[in-house]
């Protein structure tokens, strides 16, 4: 996850840039992406993508490091009624900050694999937990669309049991939310920003579609990773 200091400007060495820390606080920044915000289409298209990562993920990031600066003052001067009261501003734009960070992976262009099922064992294990990739989107898909409001829809690997789950989370609620052992693969933001200027707020819609650039080699390698 992206962090750097508070300080901007101050040269501090190869070594310590990273780590250097001012009043003991690092921010967060926006992490960039790893294809051209037009390289979805015509799944996503490339104007949702510019606002979704330069307007509502900068956001969160923006009012995360405000929130931590000032949780940070009110530990300082002792004010623990205001250490508390932030705390739900941090859980949700610490949250966007973090769902945000793992969906920019789990999306690839066409031409870089998205929509192309996994080679690897996450694909062996999707049929044994699922029936078929096709039951696991389907599935998805569903629970996608039932989340009342705003949400996420997850393919997550307990870690603990060894076995793959579909979760959903509401608002920006990170998938750690729903239990300590669950990694995430995969999230899907159902939120009206993610598709709202394509899709006209017809969610699945853009739950049928976005499947058509989902990067399982991301979501192989993590599972391999927690699953060896
Ligand atoms: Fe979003």
């Amino acid at each position: 996850m992206a962090l750097r200091t508070l300080s901007k400007g101050k040269t501090l060495g190869l070594f310590s840039k990273f780590h250097q820390q001012i009043r003991g606080l690092q921010t967060f920044t926006l992490p960039d992406l790893s294809y051209d915000y037009g390289a979805l289409e015509p799944a996503i298209s490339g104007e949702i993508m510019q606002i979704h990562h330069q307007k509502h993920h900068q956001a969160y990031i923006t009012n995360y490091n405000k929130a931590l600066e000032q949780l940070n003052e009110a530990i300082a001067k002792g004010d623990a009624s205001t250490a508390v009261k932030l705390q739900s501003a941090i859980k949700f734009n610490g949250g966007g900050h973090v769902n945000h960070s793992i969906f920019w992976k789990n999306l690839a262009p066409i031409s870089a694999g998205g929509g192309e099922p996994p080679h690897g064992s996450l694909g062996w294990a999707i049929d044994q937990h699922f029936g078929s990739m096709e039951k696991l989107i389907a599935k998805m898909s569903a629970e996608g669309a039932a989340v009342q409001g705003s949400g996420w829809v997850w393919l997550a690997v307990d870690k603990e049991l060894k076995r793959l789950v579909v979760e959903t989370t509401a608002n920006q609620d990170p998938l750690v939310t729903k239990g300590a052992s669950l990694v995430p693969l995969l999230g899907i933001d159902v939120w009206e920003h993610a598709y709202y200027l394509q899709y006209k707020n017809v969610r699945p819609d853009y739950l049928k579609n976005i499947w058509k650039v989902i990067n399982w080699k991301y979501a192989n390698e993590v599972y391999e990773k927690e699953c060896p």
